[in-house]
């Protein structure tokens, strides 16, 4: 057994924008290693990039979180497995079929045609912050309801009901217990119901409204169906930018010379937002179980085992990324696998690199003083075994 088979997967992160110093043992050469969960069980980890894509675009492997031998990363998703999941927990064919009914609302044309509109989401944040004094929560005042509006406005959910599913996206995502984790999904799908009823008999627009009308009164899909592909989306389309905004500022501003770059010249903000998605590698740990025995990186991973690829380790492959710890605009980052990568590559890449460029990129030319209003080693963050992020980000300026 290799030295690190000892290592419990995932760990805390020990610096919010670095991969856990417990993954230390796991870069230092062999792409695939075995580690231990919480509950025992041992599984794969992938860290190399070659293998990590061509295993992402392997149908050996299956995303479906039914299949008795998927790997649960922690103990509050243990109950999840009965559910029937919609995108991410779905394999091809199937998954194909849901895909295409969403790609018409996600590409870069659509994308950037909302630009104005997460322009002017911005604004409205910065000028609300200004008016209040001169410090913030950084997270609860900007970097949670950019995305949360522009995912609501482009869904067609009503953003005034935004505590309640922010508040359930946080308990399915970070519990902290099991049956946060079931009440939470039990919740969103009730609202979604009843959202749905509603839009049937008052049309509005949305993507929502638009499967409605193509999709569920055609009879093509069934409303759970329906709920199940609405709450990934809305979950998806918050949770993960939000985690992004707060800790790409932290970062930025824990990196100042690189700030100073990015302000004397703000053509590199694309260049800056696909490194930083790289750095920080925010949804480390996607899960996979074989169907099949595969050969890969020297090993043979059987079927039946448990795969999970470490997106802060394979980022950060010094065999791709030249001094892969280094926050740099210049190298060429964009084959990084922070969204992923084969058929689950995420779906929304295009409106989270346009709200990420717009959030940071007005933050910092409106704000010229922005800085930190706490320690650094004092500001909260997320645990291992979840999307990584900032739980609070104080700021003045
Ligand atoms: C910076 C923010 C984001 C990050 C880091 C991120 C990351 C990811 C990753 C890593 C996956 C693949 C997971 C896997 O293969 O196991 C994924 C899939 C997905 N993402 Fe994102 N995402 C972000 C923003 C968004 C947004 C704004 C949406 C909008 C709705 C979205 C919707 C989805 C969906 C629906 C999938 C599943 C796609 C499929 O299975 O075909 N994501 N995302």
């Amino acid at each position: 057994m290799p030295e690190s088979a000892a290592l419990t997967f995932p760990q805390d992160r020990t610096c919010p924008y670095h991969p856990p110093a417990a993954y230390d043992p796991l870069r230092e050469g062999r792409p695939l290693t075995r580690v231990t969960l919480f509950d025992g069980r041992s599984v794969w980890v992938v860290t190399g990039h070659a293998e990590a894509r061509a295993l992402l675009s392997d149908g050996r492997l299956s995303s479906d979180r039914r299949h008795t031998a998927f790997p649960t990363p922690s103990p509050r998703f243990k109950g999840l497995s009965d559910r029937r999941p919609a995108l991410l927990g779905v394999d091809d064919p199937a998954h194909h079929v849901q895909r295409r009914m969403l790609i018409p609302g996600f590409t870069l044309k659509q994308t950037n045609a909302l630009r104005p509109r997460i322009q002017q989401t911005v604004d409205g944040l910065i000028d609300a912050m200004l008016a209040k004094g001169s410090t913030a929560e950084l997270v609860g005042d900007f970097a949670l309801p950019v995305p949360s509006m522009v995912i609501c406005a482009l869904l067609g959910v009503p953003y005034e009901d935004h505590a309640f599913f922010e508040g359930q996206s946080r308990r399915l995502l970070r519990g902290p217990e099991a049956a946060d984790v079931e009440d939470a999904l039990q919740r969103l799908d009730a609202y979604f119901v009843e959202l749905i009823a509603r839009k049937r008999r008052s049309p509005g627009e949305g993507i929502l409204d638009d499967l409605i009308a193509q999709r569920l009164l055609t009879g093509e899909i069934d409303i759970e169906e329906l709920v199940a592909m609405a709450t990934i989306l809305l979950v998806a389309g918050h949770e993960t930018t939000a985690n992004m905004i707060s800790l790409g500022t932290f970062t930025l501003l824990r990196h100042p010379e690189r700030l100073a770059e990015l302000r004397a010249d703000p053509s590199l903000l694309p260049a800056a937002v696909e490194e930083l998605m790289r750095f920080l590698s925010i949804a480390d740990g996607m899960l996979r179980v074989a169907t099949e025995d595969i050969q890969t990186g020297g090993v043979t991973i059987r079927a039946d085992d448990g795969v999970v690829f470490s997106t802060s380790v394979i980022n950060r492959d010094g065999a791709v990324f030249a001094e892969p710890d280094a926050l740099d605009w210049h190298r060429p980052a964009r084959h990084h696998l922070a969204f992923g990568f084969g058929i689950h590559q995420c779906l929304g890449q295009n409106l989270a690199r346009a709200e990420l460029e717009i959030a940071l990129g007005t933050l910092f030319a409106r704000l010229p003083g922005l800085r930190l209003a706490a320690e650094p080693d004092r500001i909260p963050f997320k645990p291992g075994d979840t999307i990584q992020g900032l739980i609070e980000l104080p700021v003045a300026w």
